[in-house]
This record gives C-alpha cells, sequence and structure tokens, in this order.
C-alpha cells in the first residue's frame, strides 16, 4: 500500500471512529433522557420541587430523615462524613418512594485536605497542567469522603484588589481565567464524570460579580452588555462549552436585576446561546435576598422570580420548597418549567453515575495526603511564587545564620488561606519547620516578633530586631491572615497590616541583607517594604506545603517562576487596575509627582494627561510579572505572515534563551493590540502563554496561533466581529515588555 493510501485509511478510520463514538454517546444521552422522562413522569409536584431544594446538612437528624423519605430535598451541601454519607443516601435510594439519590456537595475551593495556593496563588502558576493535577487531587480525596460536587472554579474577573473574593478568583484577565478554569474544571470532572474520585464542577458567579461596585462585596454591578460579552463572559462560555456540569448565580445585582432572577442572563445567553444543559444553583440565600435588593416582594415572589429566571436549584433560601407548589396551582409558574429544572438536576445524577453507584466505597473512604499529593501541593506553592525583587542575594548562599522573622513564618491556619474548610492545620508545614528540618535549629534563629498580620506589639519589633542582630541573613515572613480576605473581607487599605512595614524598616536598620516573603489573599501595595527589602517574593496563600515551598525558594533547590495573575499597585486607591484598559485620548506622559509641584503652579503645570500627582500610573509590578533566579532574553519575534484575513491565522514564533545560570522556567507571554477600532480597543491584550522549561544556555522557540476568530470584539449592537485593520503583537515575559512587531487583518 503506498503512503498516500495509507493515510486515505487513517482518515477514514478516523471519520468513523469519531462518528461511532458520537452515535454511541447520542444513543447514551438519549437513553438517560428517556429514563429521566420515566422518573418525572412518575413524580408528584412535591417530589419535583424537592429536586430543587439544597440545604446544608444537618446529620442524620431526624428532620433530615424525613425529608430524604418524603423526597422533599434533592442536594444537602456541607455533609463530610462518609458513614453520615452513606446513611442518608440509604434513606434516599431505599427508602424514598422514586428512590432518586441525592448528591453531596462542598466548597472545595483549592483542595480538600491537602491544601493548595488559593486560586489566585494557582494562576500565578500560569501551568494549566499542574493546576489540573490540583484539581484532581481535590476531587479524588473530596470524592472520598462523599462529596461530588463542588463549588469551584470561580471564573470572575477581578480587577480590584480590595474585593477580599479576588482571592478565589483567577484575577484580571479573562483569558488567563478561561485556561485555569478549563484546567480545573477537567481535574474535577475527568473524562468521564460518572467515574470515581471525580467531581461535578461549577463555574461562578454567573455572572459580573468581580466587578462589584467599590471592591465591596455583594455590591451592585453596572456593566455594558459589550464590556460584559468582551471582558466578563468569555470564560463562563468556555466552562459551559466545556462541559461543566454547574453554574453557581452570583449575589450582585447586573444593571439592575440580580443574577437570581435574571432571565437574560440565564435563559437568553446561558441556555440560549451556548445551549447549556448542566444544572444552574443559586448562590446561598440569593433568591431570598432578591427582597432585600428590592427586585422581591417577598419569598414568594422570589420562589416565582427565580424559577422564571431558569435557576433550577435553590440553595438555602427555602423558597422552591414552601412557594412553588403554590405557584403551579395559581399558574403563576408553569409545570413544564418546573419539570425542565428537574430534568436538569436528574441529569446531573445520572452524569454522576448516583444511580447506578450511590455510595460511598468505604474501603478507599477518607484517603487523603498521598505523598504525591502532597509533592503536587509543594511544587504548585513554588511554581506560585512570584519573585518581585532580587538583588542577587537569593537563593541564600553561605549564610551561616538565619534570623526567621515575621508573623507568618510559623503560622499553620493562616498560611492555608481562605475557604480552607477542610483544613487540618497540624498538616501544615510552615517555613520555620522546613528551614529548620535542613539547616537544623541552631542555623534558625526564630522570633515572630508580631505574631499576627494585624499585631501592632513594639515589643516583638524589639525581639526580632534583637535576634536579627546575631544573624548573617534576615528572612521576614509577613502578609494578611486568611481571614482577612475571602467573601465578605474586602479591604479599602490594601497594605501590610499591623505593624509589619515598621518591624521591616527596623529590620533593615541592622544593615543585615534582608528577604521579605509576603504570603497575602490579593495583590497589596508593598512598594516601600520591596524597596527596603534585598529580595522580594509574593505569594498568594500557599497551602498546605507553603512551608516547603518556601525553604526551597530560599535554599535554591527550586526557583521561582510564578507571574502575576494581577497587576500590583503603587497605592490601594488605584482601583480597578489592570493592563488591559483603554487608551485615554490623553495617555500618561512627562508626569510631574505631587512632590515637585511647584507652590502656587498654576492648573495646567502638571501637564493635562491621565495620571495621579501621587502614584504616578500604571501597576507597580505589571500584570504577567514575576522574576527567575536566572535571566531570559527574548529574541525577535517572527510571523508566519504580515496579514491574514478575517478567518485567518498566522504564526508568532520567537526563541527565547536562558542567560542565567539556572534552570529555570519562563512564562512567554503573547499579546496583540486592535490599533484602531469603530470601538476602542485594550491596549494590550493577552492571547496566549506557554510555560517552558530551560537550562542555562538554552533556547526554545515558542510558537503562537494567532487567529483573526480570536481578535474579534462585540459591537454595540452586540455582534461578535472581526475588524480588519492594523495590529501590534509582543511576545515577552510580562504585559509591559516586548517591542511590537505589526501585522494586519484585511477584508
Ligand atoms: C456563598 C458563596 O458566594 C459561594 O461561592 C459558595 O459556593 C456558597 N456560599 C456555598 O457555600
Amino acid at each position: 500500500m503506498n503512503e498516500r493510501n495509507m493515510t486515505q485509511r487513517v482518515v477514514l478510520f478516523c471519520l468513523f471512529l469519531t462518528l461511532a463514538i458520537g452515535y454511541i454517546i447520542a444513543a447514551d444521552n438519549a437513553a438517560v433522557e428517556q429514563r429521566i422522562d420515566a422518573i418525572i413522569s412518575q413524580m408528584t409536584l412535591q417530589e419535583k420541587i424537592g429536586q430543587l431544594n439544597q440545604q446544608t446538612g444537618q446529620g442524620t437528624s431526624e428532620g433530615m430523615i424525613k425529608q430524604i423519605k418524603s423526597g422533599t430535598i434533592g442536594s444537602i451541601l456541607n455533609e463530610t462524613d462518609p458513614e453520615v454519607v452513606n446513611r442518608l443516601q440509604h434513606y434516599a435510594v431505599e427508602n424514598s418512594r422514586l428512590h432518586i439519590p441525592l448528591i453531596f456537595a462542598r466548597d472545595v475551593i483549592h483542595g480538600f485536605r491537602t491544601i493548595f495556593p488559593i486560586p489566585l496563588g494557582q494562576a500565578a502558576t500560569w501551568n494549566p497542567a499542574l493546576v489540573e493535577e490540583g484539581a484532581r487531587i481535590a476531587a479524588r480525596e473530596a470524592a472520598s469522603t462523599g462529596i461530588r460536587w463542588t463549588f469551584s472554579p470561580m471564573v470572575d474577573i477581578s480587577r480590584d484588589a480590595r474585593w477580599g473574593r479576588c482571592a478565589e478568583s483567577s484575577g484580571e484577565d479573562p483569558y488567563l481565567t478561561e485556561q485555569m478554569a478549563l484546567a480545573m474544571i477537567h481535574g474535577y470532572q475527568g473524562d468521564d464524570l460518572s467515574q470515581p474520585g471525580t467531581m461535578a464542577a461549577c463555574a461562578k458567579h454567573f455572572a459580573c460579580y468581580g466587578a462589584s461596585e467599590s471592591g465591596k462585596d455583594y455590591n451592585t454591578t453596572w456593566i455594558p452588555e459589550v464590556l460584559m460579552r468582551d471582558v466578563y463572559l468569555p470564560p463562563f462560555e468556555a466552562a459551559a462549552k466545556a462541559g461543566c456540569a454547574t453554574f453557581m448565580c452570583s449575589f450582585n445585582d447586573i444593571n439592575g436585576v440580580p443574577s437570581s432572577g435574571n432571565s437574560h442572563l440565564n435563559r437568553d445567553i446561558l441556555r440560549g446561546e451556548w445551549g447549556y444543559n448542566g444544572v444552574l444553583v443559586s448562590d446561598w440565600g440569593s433568591i431570598q435576598q432578591m427582597i432585600p435588593h428590592g427586585f422581591c416582594s417577598d419569598l414568594k415572589d422570589a420562589a416565582m422570580k427565580g424559577a422564571t429566571a431558569g435557576v433550577d436549584i435553590d440553595m438555602e433560601s427555602y423558597a422552591y420548597v414552601q412557594h412553588l407548589e403554590q405557584l403551579v396551582s395559581d399558574g403563576k409558574v408553569a409545570e413544564t418549567v418546573i419539570d425542565e429544572m428537574v430534568r436538569n438536576v436528574l441529569r446531573l445524577k445520572f452524569r454522576l453515575g448516583l444511580f447506578d453507584n450511590p455510595y460511598v466505597d468505604m474501603k478507599h473512604a477518607n484517603e487523603f495526603y498521598a505523598p504525591e499529593s502532597l509533592e503536587a501541593a509543594a511544587k504548585t506553592a513554588v511554581e506560585s511564587a512570584i519573585l518581585l525583587k532580587n538583588n542577587g542575594l537569593l537563593p541564600l548562599r553561605g549564610a551561616k545564620k538565619i534570623a526567621l522573622v515575621g508573623p507568618m513564618s510559623n503560622d499553620k491556619h493562616n498560611q492555608a488561606g481562605t475557604w480552607s474548610f477542610d483544613l487540618e492545620k497540624e498538616r501544615c508545614v510552615t517555613p520555620y519547620e522546613a528551614l529548620t528540618a535542613v539547616l537544623g535549629k541552631e542555623n534558625v534563629i526564630f522570633e515572630e516578633g508580631l505574631t499576627y498580620s494585624r499585631d501592632k506589639n513594639a515589643e516583638g519589633i524589639d525581639k526580632a530586631v534583637a535576634i536579627a542582630r546575631d544573624a548573617d541573613v534576615i528572612v521576614m515572613i509577613g502578609g494578611e491572615e486568611a481571614v482577612l480576605s475571602g467573601e465578605a473581607h474586602c479591604r479599602v487599605n490594601t497594605t501590610l497590616p499591623g505593624a509589619q512595614t515598621e518591624m521591616l524598616r527596623a529590620l533593615k536598620a541592622t544593615g543585615k541583607p534582608v528577604v521579605l516573603i509576603v504570603m497575602s489573599g490579593r495583590p497589596l501595595a508593598i512598594v516601600d517594604e520591596v524597596e527596603m527589602a534585598d529580595a522580594t517574593i509574593f505569594m498568594f496563600h500557599p497551602g498546605t506545603m507553603g512551608g516547603e515551598a518556601v525553604a526551597r525558594m530560599l535554599l535554591g533547590k527550586a526557583v521561582p517562576s510564578g507571574k502575576l495573575p494581577m497587576s500590583m499597585p503603587r497605592m490601594s486607591g488605584q482601583t480597578p487596575l489592570y493592563y488591559s484598559h483603554k487608551n485615554t485620548g490623553r495617555p500618561a506622559s512627562d508626569m510631574v509627582l505631587i512632590d515637585d509641584i511647584a507652590l502656587e503652579a498654576g492648573q495646567t503645570s502638571t501637564g493635562c494627561t491621565s495620571y495621579y500627582l501621587d502614584a504616578g500610573d500604571g501597576a507597580a509590578f505589571p500584570f504577567g510579572y514575576g522574576l527567575s533566579y536566572s535571566t531570559f532574553e527574548y529574541g525577535p519575534v517572527t510571523l508566519s505572515a504580515d496579514n491574514m484575513g478575517t478567518d485567518g491565522e498566522i504564526i508568532a514564533s520567537c526563541t527565547i534563551t536562558n542567560t542565567g545560570k539556572y534552570e529555570a522556567a519562563e512564562v512567554a507571554q503573547l499579546y496583540v493590540r486592535d490599533l484602531v477600532g469603530s470601538l476602542i480597543r485594550p491596549v494590550k491584550e493577552l492571547k496566549g502563554f506557554e510555560k517552558l522549561t530551560l537550562r542555562p544556555g538554552e533556547s526554545k522557540t515558542v510558537k503562537f496561533s494567532v487567529k483573526a476568530c480570536d481578535l474579534g470584539f462585540h459591537t454595540l449592537d452586540l455582534k461578535k466581529i472581526v475588524e480588519p485593520g492594523e495590529f501590534h503583537l509582543w511576545i515577552a515575559g510580562d504585559s509591559a515588555s516586548g517591542t511590537p512587531i505589526t501585522f494586519n487583518i484585511t477584508e
């Protein structure tokens, strides 16, 4: 057989295989839908509404058992004892009329027992494969207790560091967020959600929650639909299309309509445009909260608006169980609407395989902390660490005695970060423990000084300074306690809390070299602190193995390779702050800063451009920024063509060389700018990235496919278009570097 025939046969075989698999899936789906039809046809209205009711666990209380037996509850949150899970499931499967299994759900946000870095830290790895692995481990651990549904990933775009929930996000950029979301969804769900050790993922919070006004949680949002579609919705759309099993509403209202009552979002866009057939769950109490929002008059009205807007499950509002039956008999909600909601829930239970395998396998219950899981957590913590500055002090070489100080240097609870409900803090390895394990206690003189991040105790500072005098190098590990970020934990002043800056200043005054490590739930305004330190590593709360990661990096056994997923401000007031802003008609230039303004200077003396008198313009450290112990040189960018049609593709290439002394990883980032648009386009947009590891002296060429269809945007009448014109393209190590190269999109 000649080569051509062979290729034809392979192509035909692949086509046959694809068709056959497609046929089997379609037949399977049809069979499931038929089984769902059969169940729905036997259900009373009360049983249907039961499937739409989600409540938090109460163990095996009499009330809960009664509800399960009567089929008036469909899913339970926060039950993590596999024996309790199995007992409750037994009542559902054996003692309820239709034997419909329950789903057990939990916020498994960045690991279950083995805690990984908070999601913002995971995004800082720019390593989707590693993030996927973390999600897989979380799913395996959680599923071993019976949890088969996690409320993760959060894919809200976060451009305001004041918002405590930026900790749970992948940061400011839609493309990076989308890549992280896809990695997590696949990690949780695997290829087949019915397999053991998987969990249904949940893309939340639908939608625009990250834009909560003034960075205050739950706050209102007002977002033109073009912006919504270009920035806030793409990660959700990608999640829906990747088969993310569930979505969750957000707490905020969008343009005056709360998400839980928002038919445009939930029905027109999610179900209609994206063809989504998964489950949409409300957020905790968010159906009831449409009353204080001023959108619903009472709980009955809220139940009606939630159901009408397509919210399948009512989490903890009790609106559906209390009012849907009456609403149906009043003709206010059609029973066919209820049937569709129930269908979505039953489909999820089938997808999870719960009708066939409802119970936790007790032989494999409570399996946590496998050595490879702990190693994955350590590796993720290392890769999430962002080296902001290094004057050559790191890695520490030849330092005989380290003075280890600061509130986060031995704090098992706080290094885990927000949303660590299942943390067993004794399992956390702190920097103190990890450093002393390698160097011995005699070489690590330890005195926290300040014992928690908000501590202002001057005596503590004196103690830290006293031990620092006996050391060769000072390592201060500070930051924010876990409770200062996360849901409903917003801050206006996003600086280092307590007297940490004073402590750093006093330590610096000893004349010893100082390494500053910050563990935080958000980007912080720490320009002065970075200036004082000889080297600074920034970590978003790094989880169980955070201390091990710190020790490896300090001692040169690992090289930091994290890159910022959110811009770091110079000052707290610089919010929202994001690299892909639009230009004003007077972009910042010739800035005269506050201390340089002459007395009684004239109104226009500072120039009339767009900047702050005290903070200048732009981030202290831009999106995508992060140093390494090594250095990298980016060669010129080349394009496979200088222009392409509106459905075309070009390949952009760049050779990157490790010019330093350490084997290390670098994240090559592809940015694009559409120079002139019928609607103004952002000054830069991330369109691709690749993390590569290079030995000293080694070069690798990255190749990015740039498709015209990915460079489009929405017009005011909400059509997605690709506009012909001139574009700039960069391949660089962060969003503020690189030299642009030009290409055109032609008609
Ligand atoms: C409220 C939070 O907004 C949401 O993210 C979480 O999943 C639910 N509570 C359930 O705990």
